[in-house]
Order: structure tokens, then C-alpha cells, then sequence
């Protein structure tokens, strides 16, 4: 093909389509001549501008012009790319540009660019002066074979792409394929998409050559730019010109859209509803590769097209890198978050929408086989349908007995088994064999593979891709220059290995070896028994990685000797059968021998026997010795046509649906004769149960007796047959003899398939109300009547499927009885042996199958709400005196988790330590640790903190088994303190057995070790005494609790602040830190202008910021392109640091490159990522658009975009961008003076800072509030009496402090409704109230809403005013509980701890709330009279109560919190002081003091205080400190902020 030739394609009657490689002579001549004008205007976008095609193409035709068309003149004129500029304005400054230049109706408009280019310029053209002559040359894949031809242009609305457009047919279409050298790989794939739908509809041919050509193409266009297409021009010319002549075609039959246009538009149903949620992130062609893949098993799902032109279409696809479903890796990494809004009635919204289906109904291309489609015009689609296609999710509805057909017949997918020895054996044989039937797994697909790279035989297809045509090579294999990558196929790997063996020496190829490998699953899978049975025999064979497991090198040439070969058969017949097929290509001839016992699996062994038959290797039984074969020598001869038999296990299904529902199924390829264990089923299992079965050596009918007539089946053994249990399963549910149950054995291996299927029976019956348990080798199930069968609950989320494809086809039937349609999860999971099951469901049983798509549950940021998901053990290692064992406990309080040193099981095991170290030796000692460490670790795996000897890290096998519980997402946590204190503590312990070093020594030796095998770090500060202890205590369960995961760190939702701190060392400032942090939300940690960049000093920091103010911590590093000091190289390390700290936030720079972040991504634990990106750009750049994207696309938590700002519109074009960028948390400003107004504007996270210019949370909330932003509200207490009342001075306090425009004053009064007319009603400035008695009952019937606590308490003190809502709250309980944990009772109390609530009045009951929400076993409840004590635990919705009124109860109460209601102006009963005497007495904790909550504030020290603190030495809290903390909650319901908690603290204390 010469570089100029041009192939015409005719469209309309023309032939106005030219397609050729670097044609732009061509264009520039034919334009010239045939296209006379004054002024052609070259308009193209920016990027393709810079393409060298471009540049010779406009530079000719400006030369050619002023020598050919003197009078004539060129104009360019170029757009900014991309789809956000196909809109409006862009086009109205295309329109402004030609008639600014004079341009007239003469005018010739050259577009030049790709598909946006093409619609929007087309439009200009159409419209401008009524419309001008236009020529597309389409620079882009999907330009050239789709959007350049046709004469659609269009360009888009906010409201939706291409809303306003025309038909306009350009003058001509120039394709110069050469123009695709500079198309981003992405780009050019994305093209493909529409090419591969080309062949799909319309041309099985040419879909055949796009599937042989993936692998070339994908080579050439991922070379580094720019691409050289040289190698595959034809090819690409091809492809170009085959689609441009389909939609020729069809446009030429069908102008103007109508039915057969909608061809083209198979895949972009489903395809465009997708784009329309996922656009920019995902381009439109990865969309309709999506669609075309959920049409076509539509169509499937229809029994219109066969289940092997799915596969076909779905392989092709990802043969070229497109996504082929929503879940697709590649399609999540594009659009991140956007998953989540992919939600099925919004796809079915946009399909309604979507222009090209008429009204609501919504049509779709039916494909009937590759290259064709069902009655060639688009169908309507019940929405029941497209929910079912696009959930994962499915609701089986009841069984229609009129609908399900009496008799049918179901061909199930082909035997696994015997389609993985048909093709080896084809491999090894000679002649040409059709096979039919065979399964697409992805066993086969590797072998196909293999077998082909290995030359052993020609592949090709028929029938569309049903019958595989295996032309074989008569066993001469031959080495390929390729590795053999065969997944985690198991089977080819342990058939192939054999075959491998027999390679011989291929000319061509470099290898004199042959690689066989898989995924990193398969390389840990054993192969040890087979390779060492070959090595035996002559082969050379070696492990690349690890000893017994693929990567295997097999040395070529060496084949095998013969002769007798032994083989333990007891692991896995796998072995035996790969040995059998190659044998009869040994050398001589082989006697295998089986040893070690009866073989398992022999149903398999005899199967392969009889399949080499079929192929014409007769084996032999030894007669003289058990388990042992003859194998001749010989060559396999291909017979003409094998059919695969159809999986027995899969047969199961349909037959047991007959004999469930009293019809009749018939399998015509299983019957008598099979090779096939679960081929038994029918006469094993159904015929005792009351079926018919009918059964020819090749076919087996099945008929049930009339629904309801099952019989139990009261023993068998499937050990033949365990596949099939799970169907008989459901089968004996509704076998109804009460008197019987149904007892099936011989299947323990079950136990260890997918999942514990016997389990996993058992339990999923229960929901049906079949009652069924584990026996020790099978289960055992009790039938019922299937008319009482319950259906398993949709809300608790229906029937489990574990992922296991026979759990969920099994009771895919089960399900069809119940009177309610049941919900079954991951319908998918079928696809590993019958991806069609729902569609033969659906399509020859009738059954009705819905959608289902489960409605999250809104996830509150309620942080009250704790929950555990991983309860994974944590181990912790450090040094000595690091305070292991204390943090090891607290861990285990936090967690709830029991606690283990690996130290007392040594000495549990062998006595002290440092005898056994002086008896035997340091090495025998760190052995014996090794081996403690694997067992701890292989028991104790879940729910234990595994405390750890300093020295556990100095053995390598340690180390690995450590990082191996990491990167199987453990945590491993090393504790550390200053070093000189540990010395120093040392120092004075002399029960620990002497380092031999220096310990500073052994610390710098031992460093790197812990670092490398930890996951997290926590550094312990010093502490000096109680309080700095208690402060240790808070910090590091609140770490535990992050780390962990039990507590996520909340992205704030509302105006948030961060204060930016600029100290190069925090030690200096920690005690100020709580007063600097005033209102901030979170403190970032600028590590670039920290004066020491090592670990341990970052450490320090960190801990000092976590003790010192207990807020969550921003690390950020900054490089000084963003006015910081570091270099990017730098950044990697210190982001894992931070990490490795468990820093709530980690300010990630975007400027990263992509594979650095999606590591750090990877890596992140849980630290939530802020995604920052600096630039000194206005706010209209599309950079911002396009980083945007970028981060929404990694699903970045945060974003953060900073620019400098420099004049004040800065901050209005920001505004603009604010608004229209709200799909996560934007931090978003202007720097410098001129940017003020951007940061208080900013809602997220604001940085603060205390430095000169910068502004601080007082300064943005009044520069705010001026602006209007905050409004002036106002708040009061009311009550009566109230003129002593705290309130206004705790609030007004922390008004101040945070310059909100609040005020809170009293308003006495005692009727609720006076205090409605006279606050409330009809004021705007309504903020809220604090109410006290008498008005808390009353008060509850004015609000619109009652949190939980105050719907128990039954009372509210708290009423907020939000957007036109009345709220009410009660934080009486929350003072409480605040008040214990500040005090030094742990937030999570150990499971044994209980409390005591003296007084049965309004605040004993927020008392009560406050214990049972910190976990109190029991709760005690005391008073004078003890009728008001039953009413009151009547009226409460808790069963831990208990009333105390006897001294004999006190002596076991174990009481260690108690809370004082009673008023104190009173003396107190003496019985009842009695009693409390004898519970402050007894009361002792070990992890905090017993500790009592005085809630009376009048007078400061009340009796009872007295007696608890001087008498029996409780820890005593007085009630101004409930007050204080009640009330920093009420600020927080009112404000949105936290309060500082010192001025509050004050306010209240220092009347
Ligand atoms: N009119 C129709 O019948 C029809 C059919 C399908 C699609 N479309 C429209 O086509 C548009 C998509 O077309 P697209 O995928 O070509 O997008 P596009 O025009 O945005 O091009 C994709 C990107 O590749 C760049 N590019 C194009 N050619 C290049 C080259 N040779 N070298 C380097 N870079 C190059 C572009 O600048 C752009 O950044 C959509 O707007 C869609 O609605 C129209
Ligand atoms: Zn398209």
C-alpha cells in the first residue's frame, strides 16, 4: 500500500469519504479544485494544533492556496479542547471570530480535531449565514469511524450533551490515519470501543480480525510517543474503513434517524445512562463498552444470545484494556467516588431521558450472534429486565405454576473436567478435531493458550465461536519465547506441567526452556509431588521462586524416560491424570504405580482412562498390583468431533427445579454411561425422594411428583457426588414427612470449598425455617411443607451467597417456592461454572427475576456510634520499658480484646528467662520465641493484644512473620519513649536479664528492624505526673480507636478550621497548644519547617500535638513551589511516616506523579487523604477542572487547591468554582491579603494561623459575620427560678472568645407557652434555648424533632433552631459522661464495671442514660422510695436495671461509678445512707479509681462528696463540672463549633 493511496467510501450517492495514511496532498488538492471559495478557515483545538500531521496539513494548504487560489485566503482559528468547551460560548466565539474576519456564505470551514471538534464546528457550519460548506478531517479513532460521518453535530447544555445540534453532511470526510501517531493511548482505545461495536452488529468477519488483532495493537500504541504506526498502518486503515462503510451504509439506508440508525446505538443505551453520572472521569467509549456488555447479557438473559458470544464479546473487549463492567477495575479507577452514584433507578431516570429512546419507554439493540442483530431494529425493554441486567443482586419471585412450562430440555454447560482433558489431549494428537460444548473457563482459556504458544496446535473457531477447531501437531511441542501466565487455573497448570516436559527445541525461539507461571494466588498452590515424580523420570525442572509452587522452568528436549513411575495419589488425582495423558509420549512404555494409599478422586482417574480411549491410547490395570496402570507408547489420533458432556454438578439444578416443582427436565447429553460422579443424581438422590427418572446411556429425565410430595431421603452417601449436596439440600428442605429428616454424608471436603459450605447450608435454610445441622462428615435437614416455608427477610439482607456459584443456584429454587420474592446476593458468582443459570431460570422456567439494589443506610456522622469491624489481633513490640504491657492493656480495654505476652507463655512453657538464657543460650531462646510467636499468631489471630519481648525483632523469621500480619492488613504497633528515659528506667530494674550491649546500642541496631515491621508507631511522652499520665491515657485511646478503625476520623461537614502551626519544634509551645487551638477543628502539623527531618523527632511532634490538644491531626509537607522547603523527592518518605504515625489527615500533593499517589493511596490505612494542589492560576484555568477530575478520579477525601491570589476578582472566581465543585470537601483560597475574602468564604477546614497577615478563627468568623455570612442570633435559659443559672456566662464566654455575632440571655418564667410567644415565635434570630425546671416536659411539644437521648430520657434541656426546624436534645447525659472521662474513667469501661444512680428524679434518668451508654454491666438504682424507682425502671427501655434496697445485694454489687441526684440542701435518708455507705466501701477498680459524680452544684462540696472522697477515698467530681460539660455540648448543638473548653471551664467556675 503506497503512502498516498486513498480509498473512497460512498455515502449519500458520493464518494465524499476518503480514507489514507498521510494524505494531506491529497486534501489540500481535492479541497482547492472542488471546493472553490475566498475564504477557507481552518479551525482545530489547541492540542492537535502542536501535532506535526496539523502543522504540514495547515502549512501546505496556506502555501497551496497562495499559489493555486491567489484571490482566495486562509484563515486558522483554534478552541481549547476537550468536552467542556463543546458548548455555546465556545461556539458563539467561533461564530464572533468569522464574521469579525468578514467571512461570507462562500466560506469553506476546515474542522480538523476529534469528535468535539467535528459537532461543534459542524454545527458553526450549519448555521452560520443559514449555513456554509464544511470538510470534517477527524483527527481522533472515534472521529474517523464515527462521529466525522453521518452529518450529526451537536454541541451540549448544562442540562445534558448534545441537547442543541443539527444535521448538516459535510462537503467531504478526509481520514488520514496518520493523524492517530499523537492520540494518547486512551484516546485511541477509547475509539476502539466503537470499532469492536462495529463488528459486533454488523460483521462477524471483521470482529474476528479485531479479536486477532489486540495484542499487536495494544503493542504499538503504548510505545512511548510519538507512536510509530507503521507496523500496523493496514491494519488500521482497516479497521477505519470497515466501520466507515457500515455507518455509510446505514446512514445512506436511513438518513435521518430512524430504526435503522439505532443499530449503531447498541451499547449506548445502558452506555450513555452511565455517562451521563460518570462523565469526565470516563470517556465514552469506555461507557459503551460497559453498555454493550450489559446489552448483550440482556440479550442473553433473553435466550437470544448464546452465552459464548457474551464471553467472546466481553474477552474482545478487554482484550483492547476497555472496562466490561461498572465494577471493573479499570473503569473504578477512573471515576472513584462516582461509583457510588452509579445507582440503578438513576441509570433508569437517564434512560428515559436519553433522546434516542422515544418518551419513557426505554429501547435497546438486541444482538442475536456476533455480527448480527435480533430483527435488525432496536426493542423495548421492561425496566424489570434492564434492573435485573444491572444489579448485582437479585429477587427470585414465587414460582408461577401457570407459567412454568410441564417439560424442557436444558443443555448445561460443558464438563469442566472433561473440556480441560479434551484439549490436552487434542494438544498431544494429530489430525483435526472439532470440539463441541466446551466450557469458556478460565482453565481453557489458558490452555488454549499454552497449547497454541507451544505450537502443539492450529486454533481456530466455527459456528461463531461455539465449536473450536483443534488442529493438532502430533505431539511435536516446541519451546516459545513467552512466559506461560496461566492465571490461577489450577488445572492447566498441573496438566500443562506434564506437557511441558515433552517440548522439544524450537529453532525460532531463543528458550531451550519453558516457563510456566501464574498470579501470585497460583505461586503458592502446591505442584511439589507432580514435579518431583517427572524430575524422577528424566525431566529437568526448577523452581524460579518458591520450592513446590509455580514459577517452573522446564528445561526442553529432555522429555520422559518411561519406565515405572511412583506417585503418592493420595493429594490430588490432578497429578495421576497429567502423568496419563503425556505417558504414552515417553521414551518406553510407563507403568505408573500409585502409592500411599487408596488414590482419591478415582472417578477422575477412571475418566481420563476412558477419555485417552476416545482419543486411541488403550490403558491397562495392573492385575498382580493395586492402584497401578500400563500406559502403551503411542500417538493420540484426534477423532473428528468430540462433544463435551454437559457438568453433571450443573445438571443438578435443572433437574432438581423438576423434581421441586413437580414438572419434568430433561439433560440429552448425561445419562448412564457418563464419566461423571454427580451423574448419579437423579437415580441416587431424586429417585428415592419420589421422582421419575428416565435414563439412557446418554440422556437423563427427571419428573417430580406433584409440588409438596418430596419424601425425605433418610441416609446417603455423596461422597461420589459432593458437588451435589448443596442441591439436594434444598431439595430435602421441602421433603415433607415430619417424621423424617434427610441425612446426607461422605462430603467433609465441603467444608473447605468457596466457603464451609456445610455451614453455609445450615444457616441459609434457617432463614427459611428449614431447620438443618452439621453432622461430622455431612448435614442433616428436616424437611418441611414448602407452603410453610418462610421467606428469608430482604432487610437483613435475604440469602447469602459467600460467593460460593452452588450456594447461590441452589437456592435460586429454593426461593421460587417461598410466597415472597427472595432476595439472593451476588448473583454473579454463578459465572464460575454457568454464567446463563438466571437466564435459563428466567427464559425456560419462567420464573420472574427483579433487581435489587440495597438502599445504604445513611451513614449519620454521629461519632457516638461505634462500630468494630475488625477485630483483627494487634501485636505490639518495642523496646523495654517502652510501657508495653500498660499500653498493651489499654489497648485491651479499648478494643475489648484479651490480652497475651508472648514473655509469660515462654515462661509458662520454660521458666524464667534469663535461666533458660544462662541454661541454654540466646539463640535456643529466640528459636523457642520463633516458634511461640507462629503459634500465638495462628491461634490467637482475632480478638488478642499480643504484647511481645523487646527483642522479638532481631530473628529474621520473626520479622517476616511479622510483616507478613501486616501486609495482610494486621497492625503491628511499636511502642517507643525517649531513649534516656528508657536507659534510666533500665537502670533501676534489676529483674530483667542484662542486654550484652549498650542499650543505646541495641536501639540503633534494633530501629530499622521495628520500623520495618510495624504498621504503626506510637511515641509515649513523658510524663511527670497524674494528669499528664491521664492525658497519655486520652491520647492513646483515642489513637487505638482511630488506628483501629472502631472510630473513623469525621471529615467535618460544617465551617471547620485548621490551625496551621509554623514552630520548628513543639516542645517549646505544648503547654500553650490547648490555648492556641482555640476553635480550630484540626491543627496541622507543617513538617517542612520542623528543624529536624528525622522519624523519631516527627514522632514527637506528633505526640505532642495528640496529648496536648486532642484534635485531629493534618500533616502536611510542603515543597517550596508551594512555599515550603522541601523537594518532591523528599515527600514520598515522609507521607509513609506520617502514616505510619496514624495522622488523621495527610495533605498529599497532586503534583505527584500517578503511580507514586495510588501507592500512598494504597498504603493509606486510615488516614484520610487531602489531595492539594498549589498553582499560581486564576480560577477559570481548566487546570483546576482538569485536577479536579483527577482527584474525584482517585477519590481523594478532601481536595485542596490554593492559588495566589492577585486582584480581589480572584475571589470571585473562585466563588464561582466553589459552587460548581461539591462533589467532596473543597478546601479552597486565595493567598495573601488580597485572598482574605476567599478564606472566609471557605467552608472546610480553613486554615488559621496565629502568624502576622494570616488570620485567625475570631478574625474570619467577625470578617464573616460582618458580611452577613453568620447572622445575629440569639439564645436564652429559661426556667424558674434561673437568676443563679451559669449558662449565660458559659456561653456568652465562648462567644466572645470565637467572635460569633450570638448573645444568650435569662428569660424566667415557667410556662412553657409564654416562652414560645415570646422567644420563638415569628423570631428570625431564634437560636436556641437551655432549659431548665420546670420547663423541660413542657417545653418537648414545641419542637419538630427529638434525638434518641431525649426520647429515653423523656425530657429535653436543649432546643436548637435549624433551617426552620426546632431540635430538641438533652446533654444532661452527655455532662455526665464527659465529666467521668475527664476525670479519668476510660471512655469504653471493661465489660464487669457497674454503676449506681442515686434518686428517682428527671436527672437520674440522663444518669441512667449516660451509664448505659458507657457500657455499665449493671446499673444499680437507689432512693427513698422505692415505688418511684419501679416506675421509673418501668418506664425505661434498658434490662440492665436493678433496684438496690437491701444490704446483702450491696456485698457482690462490684459498684465502681455511681452518680448523686439527690438534692443536697437536704440530709439523707439513713437506710439509704446505709446502703451507700456499704457501696463506697466495697468499691475498687483496676483500671481507674471508683469514682463519684456529685450532679447537685449547690453547695460546692455536698455531703456525700465529703463522705466518698475523705472516708472511703473515691475520686469525687463536684456538679459545676457536669454543667461545664453538659454545656459544651449544648454550645455545640447550638453553634456547629466547639467551644474552648478552658474559658467555659472558667466562666462557670469563677463566678
Ligand atoms: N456526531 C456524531 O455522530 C458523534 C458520534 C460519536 C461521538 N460524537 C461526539 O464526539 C465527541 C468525542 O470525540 P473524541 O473522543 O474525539 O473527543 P475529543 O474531540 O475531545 O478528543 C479527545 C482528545 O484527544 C485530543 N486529540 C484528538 N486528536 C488528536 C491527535 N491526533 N493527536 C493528539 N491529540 C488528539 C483532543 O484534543 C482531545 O483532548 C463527543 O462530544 C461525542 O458527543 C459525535
Ligand atoms: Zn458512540
Amino acid at each position: 500500500m503506497s503512502s498516498s493511496q486513498v480509498f473512497k467510501v460512498p455515502i449519500l450517492g458520493s464518494e465524499t469519504i476518503h480514507v489514507g495514511y498521510s494524505i494531506h496532498d491529497h486534501i489540500i488538492h481535492e479541497v482547492i479544485t472542488n471546493l472553490k471559495s475566498s475564504t477557507y478557515v481552518l479551525i482545530t483545538d489547541t492540542l492537535v494544533a502542536e501535532t506535526k500531521p496539523y502543522r504540514d496539513l495547515a502549512h501546505g494548504f496556506t502555501k497551496q492556496v497562495s499559489q493555486l487560489a491567489k484571490d482566495a485566503r486562509v484563515l486558522n482559528y483554534m478552541v481549547p479542547p476537550g468536552e467542556n468547551n463543546k458548548n455555546r460560548k465556545t461556539k458563539a466565539q467561533v461564530e464572533d471570530f468569522l464574521l469579525s474576519k468578514g467571512c461570507t456564505r462562500d466560506t469553506v470551514i476546515i474542522a480538523i480535531g476529534g469528535g468535539v471538534i467535528g459537532d461543534m464546528i459542524g454545527f458553526v457550519a450549519a448555521t452560520f449565514m443559514r449555513g456554509v460548506r464544511v470538510v470534517q478531517v477527524p483527527t481522533s479513532l472515534l472521529a474517523m469511524v464515527d462521529s466525522s460521518v453521518g452529518g450529526k453535530t451537536a454541541i451540549d447544555t448544562p442540562l445534558g450533551k448534545n441537547f442543541v445540534g443539527s444535521f448538516h453532511q459535510p462537503s467531504y470526510v478526509f481520514i488520514d490515519v496518520s493523524f492517530l501517531e499523537s492520540l494518547p493511548p486512551r484516546q485511541f482505545i477509547n475509539g476502539m470501543a466503537e470499532v469492536i461495536k462495529t463488528g459486533a452488529i454488523w460483521n462477524e468477519k471483521e470482529f474476528t480480525r479485531l479479536e486477532d488483532f489486540s495484542k499487536n495493537f495494544l503493542s504499538v500504541i503504548n510505545q512511548p510517543p510519538p507512536v510509530d504506526l507503521s507496523l500496523i498502518k493496514s491494519d488500521l486503515i482497516k479497521v477505519v474503513l470497515e466501520s466507515v462503510k457500515v455507518k455509510a451504509e446505514v446512514v445512506l439506508k436511513d438518513e435521518k434517524e430512524s430504526s435503522l440508525r439505532n443499530l449503531l446505538n447498541f451499547g449506548h443505551t445502558i452506555g450513555h445512562a452511565i455517562e451521563a453520572i460518570v462523565t469526565p472521569q470516563a470517556l465514552h467509549g469506555e461507557c459503551v463498552s460497559v453498555g454493550m456488555i450489559l446489552e448483550a447479557e440482556l440479550a442473553r438473559y433473553w435466550g437470544v444470545l448464546s452465552p459464548t458470544a457474551v464471553a467472546r464479546l466481553s474477552k474482545c473487549l478487554s482484550a483492547y484494556g476497555l472496562p466490561i463492567s461498572i465494577n471493573d477495575s479499570i473503569f473504578t479507577k477512573r471515576i472513584g467516588i462516582k461509583r457510588e452514584l452509579i445507582k440503578i433507578d438513576t441509570l433508569l431516570d437517564k434512560m428515559s431521558i436519553d433522546k434516542k429512546n422515544d418518551g419513557s419507554k426505554i429501547r435497546s439493540v438486541i444482538l442475536d450472534s456476533i455480527g448480527s442483530c435480533y430483527q435488525w431494529k432496536a426493542h423495548e425493554i421492561p425496566k424489570v429486565d434492564l434492573r435485573f441486567i444491572l444489579t448485582e443482586e437479585c429477587l427470585v419471585h414465587p414460582f408461577d405454576p401457570e407459567q412454568t412450562p410441564k417439560s424442557t430440555t436444558v443443555v448445561p454447560p460443558g464438563s469442566k473436567s472433561i473440556s480441560n482433558r479434551a484439549l490436552i489431549l487434542a494438544a498431544l494428537g494429530s489430525g483435526t478435531v472439532r470440539i463441541k460444548n466446551l466450557l469458556h473457563s478460565d482453565d481453557t482459556k489458558h490452555m488454549l493458550a499454552a497449547v497454541s504458544s507451544l505450537k502443539g496446535a492450529e486454533i481456530s473457531t466455527e459456528d461463531l465461536g461455539e465449536t473450536i477447531v483443534l488442529k493438532g501437531n502430533g505431539g511435536n511441542l516446541v519451546t516459545c519465547d513467552e512466559e506461560l501466565y496461566l492465571g490461577n487455573a489450577g488445572t492447566a497448570s498441573r496438566f500443562l506441567t506434564t506437557v511441558a516436559s515433552l517440548v522439544g527445541l524450537n529453532s525460532q525461539a531463543q528458550n531451550d526452556y519453558v516457563i510456566l507461571t501464574g498470579n501470585a494466588r497460583m505461586q503458592e498452590r502446591p505442584i511439589g509431588p507432580l514435579v518431583d515424580a517427572l524430575r524422577s523420570n528424566g525431566s529437568d525442572i526448577d523452581y524460579l521462586n518458591r520450592e513446590g509452587s509455580l514459577p517452573l522452568k522446564i528445561k526442553s528436549g529432555k522429555g520422559l524416560k518411561g519406565g515405572r513411575i511412583e506417585l503418592g495419589a493420595t493429594i490430588s488425582s490432578q497429578y495421576v491424570s497429567s502423568i496419563l495423558m503425556a505417558a504414552p509420549y515417553a521414551d518406553e512404555a510407563v507403568t505408573l504405580s500409585l502409592v500411599g494409599g487408596k488414590p482419591i478422586s478415582q472417578l477422575y482417574i477412571d475418566m481420563t482412562i476412558a477419555m485417552m480411549k476416545d482419543f486411541g491410547i488403550e490403558v491397562t490395570r495392573s492385575k498382580t498390583e493395586d492402584y497401578t496402570y500400563h500406559i502403551p507408547k503411542g500417538a493420540y489420533i484426534n477423532p473428528l468431533e468430540y462433544v463435551v458432556e454437559s457438568d453433571a454438578s450443573s445438571a443438578t439444578y435443572p433437574l432438581a427445579f423438576a423434581a421441586m416443582t413437580g414438572t419434568s427436565c430433561t439433560i440429552p447429553n448425561i445419562g448412564s454411561a457418563s464419566l461423571q460422579g454427580d451423574a448419579r443424581f437423579a437415580v441416587d438422590v431424586l429417585q428415592p425422594m419420589g421422582c421419575t427418572v428416565e435414563q439412557t446411556t446418554t440422556s437423563t429425565t427427571v419428573t417430580g411428583p406433584p409440588i409438596g410430595q418430596l419424601k425425605a431421603l433418610p441416609h446417603v452417601d455423596m461422597e461420589p457426588m459432593t458437588d451435589a449436596f448443596l442441591t439436594a439440600s434444598v431439595v430435602a428442605a421441602v421433603a415433607n414427612n415430619p417424621e423424617q429428616t434427610t441425612q446426607i454424608t461422605g462430603i467433609a471436603n465441603q467444608r473447605v470449598k468457596e466457603c464451609n459450605r456445610i455451614l453455609a447450608m445450615v444457616d441459609e435454610l434457617a432463614k427459611f425455617g428449614v431447620h438443618a445441622h452439621e453432622l461430622p462428615d455431612g448435614i442433616e435437614i428436616q424437611g418441611i411443607d414448602y407452603k410453610n416455608l418462610k421467606t428469608p427477610s430482604t432487610e437483613n439482607g435475604g440469602i447469602h451467597t459467600y460467593d460460593d456459584h452452588r450456594v447461590a443456584m441452589s437456592f435460586s429454587l429454593l426461593a421460587g417456592l417461598c410466597k415472597e420474592p427472595v432476595l439472593i446476593q451476588e448473583r454473579h458468582t454463578t459465572g464460575k461454572t454457568w454464567p446463563g443459570w438466571w437466564d435459563v431460570l428466567h427464559t425456560k422456567f419462567k420464573a420472574t427475576i427483579d433487581g435489587f439494589e440495597p438502599v445504604e443506610s445513611s451513614t449519620s456522622s454521629n461519632q457516638e456510634v461505634v462500630s468494630n469491624k475488625n477485630s483483627k489481633s494487634i501485636i505490639v513490640v518495642g523496646m523495654r520499658a517502652a510501657g508495653k504491657t500498660t499500653l498493651s492493656k489499654w489497648i485491651s480495654l479499648e478494643m475489648g480484646f484479651k490480652f497475651i505476652d508472648l514473655d509469660d507463655i515462654f515462661v509458662g512453657k520454660f521458666g524464667d528467662i534469663r535461666e533458660y538464657i544462662k541454661s541454654h543460650s540466646w539463640e535456643q531462646f529466640r528459636e523457642q520465641e520463633t516458634i511461640i510467636l507462629e503459634e500465638v499468631l495462628s491461634k490467637y489471630g482475632t480478638g488478642f493484644v499480643i504484647s511481645t519481648g523487646g527483642g522479638i525483632v532481631e530473628d529474621e523469621k520473626n520479622r517476616v512473620e511479622l510483616k507478613k500480619f501486616v501486609a495482610n492488613g494486621g497492625i503491628v504497633l511499636h511502642l517507643h519513649r525517649d531513649i534516656d528515659e528508657t536507659i534510666s528506667l533500665l537502670s533501676v530494674d534489676t529483674t530483667r536479664p542484662a542486654f550484652f550491649s549498650e542499650i543505646r546500642d541495641v536501639w540503633t541496631k534494633r530501629e530499622p528492624w521495628y520500623y520495618e515491621c510495624s504498621s504503626h508507631h506510637f511515641y509515649s511522652l513523658h510524663c511527670s505526673n497524674d494528669h499528664d499520665f491521664q492525658l497519655l491515657r486520652n491520647s492513646f485511646s483515642s489513637f487505638i480507636r482511630r488506628i483501629s478503625g472502631l472510630e473513623a476520623t469525621p471529615v467535618p461537614s460544617q465551617r471547620s478550621f485548621m490551625l496551621s502551626l509554623s514552630y520548628d519544634d513543639l516542645s517549646n509551645v505544648a503547654e500553650k497548644l490547648e490555648d492556641l487551638s482555640i476553635g480550630a477543628d484540626a491543627i496541622e502539623l507543617r513538617a517542612d519547617l520542623l528543624n529536624k527531618l528525622t522519624f523519631d523527632f516527627i514522632a514527637t511532634q506528633v505526640a505532642i500535638i495528640r496529648q496536648y490538644t486532642g484534635l485531629p491531626i493534618v500533616f502536611s509537607a510542603r515543597t517550596t513551589e508551594e512555599g515550603g522547603n522541601l523537594r518532591k523527592e523528599q515527600l514520598e518518605t515522609l507521607y509513609q511516616w506520617a502514616i505510619k504515625l496514624g495522622v488523621d489527615f495527610l495533605d498529599v500533593s497532586l503534583d505527584l506523579p500517578l503511580e507514586k499517589l495510588i501507592t500512598i493511596l494504597n498504603g493509606k490505612l486510615n488516614t484520610k487523604i487531602i489531595g492539594s494542589y498549589y498553582a499560581n492560576l486564576r480560577w477559570t484555568e481548566s487546570e483546576w477542572e482538569a485536577k479536579y477530575n483527577f482527584a474525584i478520579s482517585l477519590d481523594i477525601d478532601i481536595i485542596k487547591f490554593v492559588s495566589q491570589g492577585i486582584s480581589f476578582n480572584d475571589n470571585l472566581q473562585l466563588e464561582q468554582f466553589r459552587a460548581e465543585h461539591t462533589l467532596k470537601p473543597l478546601i479552597a483560597f486565595n493567598t495573601g491579603d488580597v485572598g482574605k475574602l476567599s478564606r472566609v468564604l471557605n467552608e472546610t477546614l480553613t486554615p488559621v494561623s496565629l502568624e502576622a497577615g494570616q488570620m485567625t478563627v475570631s478574625e474570619l468568623n467577625k470578617a464573616f459575620a460582618d458580611i452577613g455570612g453568620l447572622t445575629t442570633k440569639k439564645f436564652w435559659v429559661v426556667g424558674k427560678p434561673i437568676s443563679h443559672s451559669r449558662s449565660p456566662q458559659l456561653h456568652n464566654s465562648a462567644y466572645e472568645k470565637l467572635q460569633l455575632p450570638y448573645t444568650f440571655d435569662r428569660f424566667e418564667s415557667d410556662d412553657p407557652e409564654v416562652v414560645y410567644e415570646t422567644l420563638i415565635k415569628d423570631n428570625e434570630q431564634f437560636g436556641g434555648l437551655a432549659i431548665t425546671m420546670p420547663l423541660k416536659l413542657g417545653m418537648m411539644k414545641y419542637v419538630d424533632e427529638l434525638s434518641n437521648a431525649a426520647q429515653v430520657i423523656g425530657a429535653i434541656n436543649t432546643i436548637t433552631s435549624t433551617n426552620n426546624k426546632l431540635l430538641g436534645d438533652n446533654t444532661d447525659w452527655v455532662g455526665i459522661k464527659n465529666s467521668f472521662i475527664r476525670s479519668g474513667v476510660v471512655s469504653n469501661l471493661p465489660t464487669n464495671i457497674n454503676g449506681l444512680v442515686v434518686g428517682a428524679g428527671g436527672t437520674s434518668r440522663a444518669a441512667i442514660y449516660a451509664l448505659h451508654n458507657m457500657g455499665c454491666l449493671k446499673i444499680y438504682m437507689m432512693n427513698r422510695t422505692i415505688s418511684k424507682l419501679e416506675e421509673l425502671k418501668a418506664s425505661l427501655p434498658f434490662d440492665n436495671l436493678e433496684i438496690l434496697d437491701s444490704a446483702e445485694q450491696v456485698v457482690d454489687s462490684n459498684i465502681s461509678l455511681i452518680v448523686s441526684c439527690v438534692p443536697a440542701d437536704k440530709p439523707l435518708d439513713d437506710s439509704l445512707l446505709d446502703n451507700l455507705e456499704r457501696v463506697l466501701q466495697q468499691g475498687k477498680c483496676e483500671v481507674f479509681k471508683p469514682t463519684l459524680l456529685e450532679a447537685a452544684y449547690k453547695p460546692t462540696v455536698t455531703p456525700i462528696m465529703r463522705i466518698a472522697q475523705d472516708k472511703y477515698e473515691w475520686n469525687v467530681i463536684p456538679g459545676v463540672e457536669m454543667l461545664v460539660n453538659q454545656g459544651e455540648k449544648q454550645f455545640q448543638l447550638h453553634t456547629g463549633t466547639n467551644p474552648p473548653y478552658n474559658t467555659i471551664h472558667e466562666a462557670v467556675v469563677n463566678e
